[in-house]
């Protein structure tokens, strides 16, 4: 088990690659309701797959199981490493990890074997999994939605003072922005 502190360091030491948190948040910082998303935006979700696509993504059991739910089956075209301390039966293009440090080693595996040695590691939540990953991102990319919906999943708080937006793409009703740490 590793603490808190070290965390950040222990992740970092598992990969040379970019980790890479990837949301789609409101204006309130609601992220989800029910254990799905609050809202459909298709062009939101072009962008998660164009920007996804050929890597590796982490996120914890409960954004996976919604991500069954919806398509049948694990995103098409990366890898995706579910953190759980369950022992689920994946398929193919996804595999399991008890722990963020292991879901980091088998994404840093995924990336060297599966994508081409792809440069970023995704964290694509939820909730649960960004809180814990946050100190250890290097880059945000943030579809900032908004709306001010009612829901049960919250992006953590986040200092902005130790992030510099570096690219900002303003559409009808929300924004694509990415953030690095300073
Ligand atoms: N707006 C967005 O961009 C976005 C993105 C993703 C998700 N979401 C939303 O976020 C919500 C889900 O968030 P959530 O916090 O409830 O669930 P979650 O983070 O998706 O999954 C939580 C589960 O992950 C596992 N887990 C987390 N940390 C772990 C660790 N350190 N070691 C081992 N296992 C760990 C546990 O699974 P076990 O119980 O199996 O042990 C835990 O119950 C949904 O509403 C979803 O739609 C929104």
């Amino acid at each position: 088990m590793t603490d808190h502190e070290s965390l950040p360091e222990t992740l970092a030491d598992a990969t040379d690659r970019e980790l890479v948190g990837i949301v789609a948040v409101a204006d309130n910082g609601i992220i989800g309701t029910d254990g799905a998303m609050p809202w459909h935006l298709p062009e939101d979700l072009r962008h998660f797959k164009e920007t996804t696509m050929d890597h590796p993504v982490i996120m914890g059991r409960i954004t996976y199981e919604s991500i069954l739910e919806t398509l049948g089956e694990p995103l098409p075209g990366r890898t995706t490493v579910v953190v759980t301390t369950r022992d689920l039966e994946t398929p193919e293009n996804a595999v399991v990890a008890e722990s963020l440090e292991e879901g980091v080693r088998r994404a840093e595996k995924a990336a060297r074997e599966r994508h081409d040695d792809a440069e970023r590691i995704f964290v694509a939540g939820g909730a649960s999994v960004y809180e814990q990953f946050l100190p250890a991102l290097e880059r945000l990319i943030v579809t900032e939605v908004h709306r001010e919906p009612d829901g049960d999943a919250h992006f953590p708080d986040w200092d902005r003072e130790s992030w510099r937006e570096v690219d900002r793409d303003d559409r009808d009703g929300f924004a694509f922005v990415e953030y690095v740490r300073e």
